[in-house]
C-alpha cells in the first residue's frame, strides 16, 4: 500500500500540538523512559509518551516518581501518562503537572489489564463504572485546560466481549473535553493474546468527532498505513513493534511520507543501535544517581531486558546472548558486541511477527458486585497504585 491510496494523511492535532507524522510511541512501563524515547526520537517524528506515572505517587511527591518525570531538553511535546482512579487525586496530580510545567500533554491510562489493578476496579475495569469514568476524565481536563494542556484517554474495548465499553466511554471522554481518544483493540480479558480488533477502532472513529488513535499489532510501518486505511484513524499508537527495533520510527516516517524505503539493519548496525541505547540509559541513570558508578550499572541493568528483542531471529549463540543479558558496564557491552558478526543480514523471518508480551487470555478479576453496579460512582478502594511504572 502506498500513502497515496490512503484516505487522509495529515498531522494529528492534539489540542495546541500538531504531530507529524501522526505516530505515537505507546506508553510502556519499564520501557519508555527518557533514554528509550530519545533513541526512538532520533529515528523519526511523532509523539513519544513517557512511562506511566501514578497520580497518588505524584501527589505524595514520591521521589522515584518525580525522577521518572524526565524529558529531553529538545523533547516536544513532553507527553506524560497518568494512572489514577480518584477524580480528586487525579485533579491534584494534573494541577502539579501544569503548575510546575512538567509536561505539554497528559494521557490517562484506562487500559491496564493486570489483575492486581482490575481486581480493585482500576485500569481497564474502571470505564465500566461510567459515571466515575466521566467524572475522572472531566476532573483531569478541567485541571489541565487553564494551562492549555491537552488531555487524552487510552483505553481497551472493555472488560470482555460481553462487557464492552469503548463507544460509550469514548463519547463520555469527548463530552468531558479530551483532545483525542486512543483505543487498543483488545478487551482486558484478552490481555495481549489474539489479534487487535481494528473494526472496533473503525467503529469508534465513526462515533466520535475528536481525533481517534488506533492501537494494537502494528509490527511494521506498512501495518500503520493499513490501519489508517482500514479504520480512518487520525493517528497510530505503536507499542511492542518497536521493542528491539527503534528504527521502526524511521520506517513510519518514510511510510507516512509515501516513501518505500524500510530499514533492514545488519547485525553490525543493530549492535551500534544497542550501544546507543545502553549509553542513553546510562546517561539517564547517571543523571538521576548520587553515585555515577552506580548509575552506569543501573543503566546497564535496565538495558538487559532489551537484548533478546534486538537479537530476535539473528543466529547468535546462547552463551553470548546470556552474557549480553547480564552486562554491568558499557566496556563489557562493547567487548561482547565485538563478538557479533557485523555482516549478518537482518533475519526476514522476524518481520511482521509479534514481539514482547503475547500472554494468553483469562477471566478478568474484578471487585465483588462490580458488573452489577455500572452507575455507582464511588471511588474503588485500594485501586490507586503506590508506585509508578508498574
Ligand atoms: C511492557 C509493556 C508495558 C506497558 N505499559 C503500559 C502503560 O504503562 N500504560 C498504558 O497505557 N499501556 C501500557 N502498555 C500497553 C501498550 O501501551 C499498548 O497499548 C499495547 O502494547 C498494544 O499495542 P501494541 O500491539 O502496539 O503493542 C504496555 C505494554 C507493554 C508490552
Amino acid at each position: 500500500m502506498t500513502a497515496s491510496t490512503l484516505p487522509a494523511l495529515r498531522p494529528l492535532t492534539l489540542g495546541r500540538h500538531q504531530v507529524w507524522p501522526p505516530v505515537v510511541l505507546a506508553p510502556m512501563a519499564g520501557i519508555t523512559n527518557v533514554g528509550f524515547r530519545r533513541l526512538c526520537r532520533e529515528q523519526g517524528g511523532g509523539i513519544y509518551v513517557c512511562e506511566m506515572i501514578t497520580t497518588r505517587a505524584l501527589v505524595e511527591r514520591n521521589p522515584k516518581t518525580l525522577r521518572m518525570i524526565a524529558f529531553g531538553e529538545d523533547e516536544q511535546p513532553r507527553s506524560l501518562q497518568l494512572y489514577g482512579t480518584d477524580p480528586e487525586i487525579t485533579a491534584a496530580a494534573v494541577r502539579i503537572v501544569v503548575e510546575r510545567d512538567l509536561a505539554d500533554h497528559i494521557d490517562l491510562n484506562f487500559g491496564c489489564p493486570v489483575p492486581k489493578v482490575t481486581r480493585r476496579g482500576g485500569g481497564a475495569a474502571l470505564p465500566w463504572r461510567r459515571r466515575l469514568f466521566a467524572r475522572l476524565v472531566k476532573a483531569a481536563v478541567d485541571a489541565a485546560s487553564p494551562a492549555g494542556v491537552p488531555v487524552t484517554v487510552k483505553m481497551r474495548k472493555g472488560i470482555d466481549d460481553e462487557h464492552l465499553t469503548y463507544v460509550e466511554a469514548g463519547l463520555a471522554a469527548q463530552e468531558a473535553g479530551v483532545a483525542a481518544v486512543a483505543l487498543h483493540g483488545r478487551t482486558a480479558g484478552q490481555r495481549y493474546s489474539g489479534t487487535a480488533d481494528w473494526d472496533a477502532i473503525a467503529t469508534l472513529k465513526q462515533a466520535l468527532d475528536v481525533p481517534v488513535l488506533g492501537n494494537g499489532d502494528i509490527w511494521e510501518a506498512d501495518d500503520a498505513l493499513r490501519m489508517v486505511a482500514h479504520t480512518g484513524v487520525d493517528g497510530v499508537v505503536v507499542g511492542r513493534g518497536c521493542l528491539g527495533r527503534p528504527w521502526l520510527f524511521a520506517d513510519l516516517e518514510a511510510a507516512f511520507h509515501g516513501r518505500p524505503e524500510r530499514r533492514l539493519p545488519t547485525l553490525g548496525e543493530v549492535a551500534v543501535t544497542m550501544r546507543r541505547h545502553a549509553e542513553l540509559l546510562v546517561d539517564q541513570f547517571v543523571a538521576g544517581a548520587r553515585n555515577p558508578a552506580r548509575g552506569e550499572r543501573d543503566g546497564c541493568t535496565d538495558f538487559r531486558k532489551h537484548v533478546a528483542w534486538y537479537l530476535k531471529g539473528f543466529p547468535v549463540g546462547g552463551e553470548l546472548r546470556r552474557s549480553l543479558a547480564m552486562i554491568e558496564s558499557l566496556a563489557q557491552l562493547d567487548d561482547l558486541l565485538g563478538k557479533l558478526d557485523p555482516a549478518e543480514p537482518f533475519p526476514l523471518t522476524a518481520l511482521g511477527q509479534p514481539r514482547g508480551r503475547t500472554n494468553s487470555p483469562g477471566k478478568v478479576s474484578l471487585p465483588d458486585g462490580w458488573l452489577a453496579s455500572r452507575d455507582d460512582d464511588a471511588v474503588p478502594e485500594g485501586a490507586e497504585l503506590d508506585d509508578s511504572g508498574g
